[in-house]
C-alpha cells in the first residue's frame, strides 16, 4: 500500500534561524516558539507587541495552493465575514512566501500569518446551543461568500477531501483490531453507498477543515477559523459535514448537537433535501478517514505525538453511529429545521407481509430470512427503508446500474411523447432493431421484440418448430428457460425441482450439464468440452424422433454459474445440425457484455447460433426482451399467421433499449466486466486457497460463482454453509444468492458498474465471514 509522506517528519530549522528569517524578510524582531499540532507552525511574539504565526510549507504544498488560501482569505475579509482569519503578511519583496535554507542545508518556504486569537473548540468545554448554532452560521456565511469564487487550483485532489474519502478504504487492512476493522468496513460501506449522490448536490470552494482545533471560540461565539490548507472545490455540504464530525466528538448527544449546527447553517444557507440525505454518511466518511489515516500513520510511527489526537474519539463516535439507522440519523440532524430528508420508509415489513399474503400468490418466494424492504436503487446499490445500503451482487437485470439516469431520462422523454404499438411506423423500432442486430455476428439480423425472457424463448421455440416442422427439443440438465407451461416443461430446474413432475415430458430430451467440476467428465480443457458435446450426439442417437432444436444457455446460470469447457458448443452444434435441428442460445442472464471477452457469451465458444434469445439486462429493468434470428428462419415464420405482441417493441421500450446500448458503449462496460471480473475471480481463487469450503471459484467477466463443498474429494455439497454465508453477507450489506441443482453455489452477477473498491470489500468480507462459519 502507498503510504503518503507526512510533512511533520520534515526537517525543522532552529529558533535562531527563524528569528533571523523574520528580521530579514519581514523586518520583525521577537521570539519564536513551536505551536502544537501537526503542521510546522511557530508563534512569533514580535517586539512590536503583535503576535504572528510563521508557517513552514510542506514540500508537497504547491505555491498555487498558497495563492489559493490567500485569495480566499482576502475574499472572505472583503465580503465582511465577522471572524478573524489567518491573513498572510507579504514579505519585504511583496511576496506571499519566503524561501530560505537552514543550517543543515534544507530549503524551506515560510509565510507569516496574522495571529488569530481564541480558544480552540476542543478546549472550550461543552458547547452551548448558541455556540453550536454560531458555528453553523459562520460556516454558512463562509460558504455563501465563497460561492462566487472559482479559483483553478481549488479543483484538486486532496488527501482529506471528503468527497473522495473512499480512497482511504483500503487502509482498513492496517487496522489491528478485528472488531474495529469490521466497524470501519461497515461505516465505509455506508459512506461509499451515498457518495455517488454527491454528484447531484451543489459544489463550490470550501474551507473543508473546520475541525475542533481550527475553530476558535471566545465568549460563547466562534471568533476565528484557521488553516486553509485543505481548501478545495467540493460538494458545499462537505463543509458542514466536516464541522459536524468534530463538533460531535465526545458530545453526550451528538446528533442533537449536530442538529443545532445544522439549524445555524440552514438559517443562512438553506440545506436542500438531497444534501440532508448525504450529510450523515459524509460525517461518517470523515470519521472513517480519521481512523484509517491513523492506522496508516501507525505503520510509519506509532509514537508520533500529534497524529492520534482524534483517533480514539472518532472510534467512539463511529461505534455509536453504527447502531443508528441512516434514516433516523438524517431525521435527527434535520430536527431543528423546516427542510426534511426525503428518505421515505412507508409501511413496515410486518404490514407489507400481511397484505402481500392476503392479495399476492404465495408461490412467490421472498429472499432472506429477514425480508428486505427496498425503497431506492442507484448504481450498484439498493437502499432499504431504514436507509441502509446494500451492495447488489445479484441483480444482473439492472445491468448498467439501478436507475441509470440516461436510461431513466430516455424512458421519461419517450413516455411524454408517444407510446403505441408496432403496427405503426416510428423511428425507434427500426433504429433499435438495427443497433441490436449490429451487435451480433452475421447472419443473425432479424429481430422480434417481446416483454420477457419467457416470451422470447416461447417465440424461439415457435420459430424453430415452424422452420423445421419438428416439435422435440434438447435441453441441458439443470437449465431454466422461463415460466410458461412449455418452458417449465423445457426447464429441468423446474420439472425436476419442488412441485415438478420429476421427469421430462416425451418431447423433451435432457443432455448432461457440461460441468467440468462435478459432472460426468472432469476438466476445463477442450477434450472435456468435446466429450460433453458428444453427449448431445449420444442423446440424439438414442432418439427415434427428429429434434427441432437444442435450447441452451451460453453460461449456465441456474445450473450453478457454469462455464462450459471450450469446444462444447462447437461439438454440440455439429451434432444438432447434422440431425437437422436448430441451435438456440439463451443469453437472457449473461448477454450484453457481461462475459467480458465478447458482447455475447456464445461468441467465446466460436459458434454462431441460429436463434439468440435476450432479456433481463436488455431494458435495465424495463420489461423488454428480444429474439434475433436469420432471415430464412424469420421468413419461414411469416406464413400468414401474424405474430403480434401488444407491448413488444413499443416506442418507450425501444428508447430504453437504445439508452442501455448507449451506456454499455459509453461507459465501456464490456471491457470493465473483463478487467474487474478478472480481478474478482483472481480474488475468489485466492480465497479458495485459504478456505477448504470453496470447491471451485469460476466464471467469466462479471458472471461468477463459488461452489461450496464439505469435502474437496467427495464434493459433498455445502448447501447450508452457502445459505448461511449469504445471510451473513447480507448482514454486512452485501446481497448474494445461492443456486445450482445442489443449492451450494454462491452466485455473483452484479450491475456492471460495480467497481474495484466494491470487489475488494466483498473479498475482505467473504474472507472474514468464511473464517467465522462454524
Ligand atoms: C436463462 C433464462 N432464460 C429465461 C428466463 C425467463 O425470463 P423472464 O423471467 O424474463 O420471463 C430466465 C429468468 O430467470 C433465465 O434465467
Amino acid at each position: 500500500m502507498h503510504v503518503e509522506n507526512q510533512n511533520s517528519i520534515a526537517p525543522q530549522p532552529t529558533a535562531e534561524e527563524l528569528i533571523a528569517l523574520c528580521e530579514q524578510a519581514y523586518g520583525l524582531r521577537g521570539t519564536v516558539g513551536r505551536l502544537p499540532g501537526e503542521n510546522l507552525n511557530f508563534l512569533l511574539q514580535g517586539d512590536d507587541g503583535q503576535s504572528y504565526v510563521l508557517k513552514l510549507a510542506g514540500e508537497d504544498l504547491p505555491a498555487a495552493v498558497i495563492e489559493l488560501e490567500h485569495r480566499m482569505i482576502e475574499h472572505l475579509i472583503s465580503s465582511g465575514i465577522d471572524i478573524s482569519l489567518p491573513r498572510i503578511h507579504l514579505n519585504r519583496s511583496g511576496q506571499l512566501e519566503t524561501e530560505f535554507r537552514d543550517g543543515d542545508g534544507h530549503s524551506h518556504r515560510a509565510r507569516l500569518l496574522e495571529y488569530v486569537g481564541g480558544t480552540p473548540w476542543c478546549e472550550a468545554g461543552p458547547p452551548s446551543t448558541g455556540l453550536l448554532r454560531d458555528l453553523g452560521r459562520i460556516l454558512a456565511e463562509i460558504d455563501l461568500a465563497l460561492a462566487d469564487l472559482d479559483l483553478p487550483p481549488a479543483h484538486r485532489e486532496h488527501r482529506w477531501a471528503l468527497a473522495s474519502a473512499g480512497v482511504h478504504r483500503a487502509k482498513i487492512e492496517l487496522i489491528d483490531d478485528p472488531g474495529r476493522q469490521a466497524l470501519a468496513e461497515k461505516m465505509f460501506h455506508l459512506y461509499a453507498a451515498y457518495a455517488p449522490r454527491l454528484a447531484e448536490v451543489p459544489h463550490s470552494l470550501i474551507h473543508s477543515d473546520a475541525n475542533d482545533e481550527n475553530v476558535l471560540v471566545a465568549n460563547d461565539r466562534v471568533v476565528g477559523l484557521l488553516d486553509f490548507a485543505d481548501s478545495l472545490y467540493n460538494p458545499t455540504i462537505c463543509e458542514l459535514a466536516v464541522a459536524l464530525a468534530y463538533a460531535m466528538l465526545d458530545h453526550p448527544e451528538p446528533l442533537q448537537a449536530g442538529a443545532e449546527i445544522v439549524a445555524g447553517y440552514h438559517a443562512i444557507r438553506p440545506v436542500a433535501q438531497d444534501e440532508l440525505e448525504v450529510l450523515f454518511p459524509l460525517v461518517v466518511g470523515r470519521l472513517c478517514t480519521t481512523v484509517a489515516v491513523a492506522a496508516e500513520r501507525r505503520s510509519i510511527d506509532p509514537d508520533h505525538p500529534n497524529w492520534y489526537v482524534t483517533e480514539a474519539r472518532a472510534w467512539d463516535l463511529l461505534e455509536r453511529f453504527a447502531a443508528i439507522d441512516p434514516t433516523d440519523a438524517a431525521a435527527e440532524l434535520a430536527s431543528a429545521i423546516d427542510s426534511k430528508p426525503g428518505m421515505e420508509s412507508g409501511a413496515g415489513i410486518p404490514d407489507l407481509l400481511r397484505s402481500r399474503r392476503m392479495h399476492v400468490g404465495s408461490s412467490l418466494s421472498i429472499a432472506y430470512e429477514q425480508p428486505l424492504k427496498i425503497v431506492r436503487g442507484s448504481g450498484q446499490y439498493l437502499y432499504d427503508h431504514r436507509g441502509r445500503p446494500y451492495l447488489d451482487l445479484v441483480n444482473n437485470v439492472c445491468h448498467v446500474g439501478h436507475c441509470h439516469p440516461h436510461v431513466v431520462a430516455a424512458g421519461q422523454h419517450q413516455m411524454e411523447r408517444l407510446n403505441t404499438n408496432t403496427r405503426y411506423l416510428y423511428d425507434g423500432l427500426a433504429e433499435y432493431a438495427g443497433r441490436l442486430a449490429a451487435t451480433l455476428p452475421d447472419p443473425l439480423e432479424v429481430c422480434f421484440f417481446v416483454n420477457s425472457g419467457s416470451e422470447a424463448n416461447e417465440l424461439a421455440l415457435r420459430l424453430a418448430e415452424t422452420y423445421t416442422g419438428r416439435h422435440d427439443w434438447l435441453v441441458i440438465d439443470g437449465a431454466y428457460h422461463g415460466n410458461t407451461s412449455r418452458l417449465v416443461g423445457l426447464s429441468p430446474y423446474k420439472f425436476m425441482g419442488p412441485g415438478g413432475k420429476g421427469h421430462p415430458e416425451p418431447w423433451v430430451h435432457v443432455v448432461p450439464m457440461p460441468d467440468g467440476y462435478r459432472g460426468i467428465h472432469k476438466g476445463q480443457d477442450r477434450s472435456t468440452g468435446e466429450a460433453y458435446g458428444d453427449e448431445v450426439g449420444r442423446v440424439i442417437a438414442g432418439l427415434d424422433v427428429p429434434v427441432a432444436g437444442f435450447l441452451a444457455e451460453s453460461l449456465l446460470g441456474c445450473g450453478g454459474q457454469i462455464v462450459p469447457p471450450p469446444g462444447y458448443f462447437q461439438r454440440a452444434f455439429e451434432h444438432v445440425r447434422t440431425a437437422g435441428g436448430l441451435c438456440v442460445i439463451d443469453e437472457v442472464q449473461v448477454g450484453f457484455g457481461r462475459a467480458g471477452t465478447h458482447c455475447w457469451a456464445f461468441e467465446a465458444q466460436g459458434v454462431i447460433p441460429d436463434i439468440v434469445v435476450m432479456g433481463k439486462p436488455i431494458g435495465n429493468g424495463h420489461p423488454l426482451a428480444a429474439v434475433v434470428t436469420t432471415r430464412p428462419i424469420a421468413e419461414a415464420f411469416a406464413n400468414g399467421m401474424e405474430y403480434f405482441s401488444t407491448f413488444g417493441g413499443n416506442p418507450v421500450s425501444c428508447a430504453i433499449g437504445m439508452a442501455v446500448l448507449d451506456v454499455i458503449e459509453e461507459e465501456q462496460l464490456q471491457n470493465h466486466a473483463l478487467e474487474l471480473g478478472g480481478h474478482f475471480l483472481a480474488g475468489l481463487k485466492t480465497l479458495k486457497e485459504k478456505h477448504e469450503l470453496i470447491g471451485e471459484a469460476r466464471g467469466m467477466g462479471l458472471f461468477l460463482g463459488l461452489e461450496l463443498v464439505r469435502d474437496r474429494e467427495t464434493l459433498e455439497p455445502a448447501a447450508e454453509d452457502a445459505a448461511e454465508l449469504v445471510e451473513r453477507m447480507k448482514a454486512r450489506g452485501v446481497l448474494l444468492s445461492t443456486d445450482g441443482p445442489l443449492h451450494n453455489v454462491i452466485k455473483i452477477k452484479p450491475p456492471m458498474v460495480l467497481n474495484r473498491d466494491d470487489v475488494d470489500m466483498v473479498l475482505r468480507a467473504l474472507n472474514d465471514e468464511m473464517s467465522k462459519l462454524p
